[in-house]
């Protein structure tokens, strides 16, 4: 797979959820070469384990920040998220990783360039909300 290079339209303007961003984008660079060139079959397991823990953290922590500004579409994005960690896990188990990171690749750009770029919208229109109503 070429290299997954950051790109400014996966900014959503909240420095977590893009924190987060590049480091998935950084893992899945770093996973789909190791697995790539990897014989031992129990490390690549863990790389796998490393992949899918890192996905369900960073979308606790998404959802906790959709609670926190009660986001209004939360539950359908929960629901993008329920599906991504249902299709990684059916994936995992292929013997190939290539047509996974295909996916995955696919699937960042997609998410992050639609879908979490409205959260990232309505997070800072609540952020400058705030700051208005403080001023006055
Ligand atoms: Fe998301």
């Amino acid at each position: 797979m070429s290299e997954l290079v950051w790109n400014a339209a996966y900014d959503s303007g909240v420095e977590e959820i893009d924190l987060q961003h590049r480091y998935f984008l950084a893992l899945i660079n770093r996973l789909s070469s190791e697995l790539a060139s990897c014989a031992d079959a129990n490390y690549r397991q863990r790389l796998l384990n490393e992949l899918a823990k890192y996905a369900i953290f960073h979308f606790v922590s998404e959802e906790n920040m959709m609670i926190k500004f009660a986001y209004p579409d939360a539950d359908r994005h929960r629901m993008l998220h329920i599906e991504l960690i249902d299709q990684l896990s059916s994936r995992m188990q292929a013997k190939t990783y290539a047509p996974l990171f295909v996916f995955l690749v696919d699937w960042f750009i997609q998410h992050t360039t639609t879908e979490d770029r409205l959260i990232g919208e309505f997070v800072r229109n609540h952020a400058a909300t705030r700051e208005l109503a403080s001023d006055s």
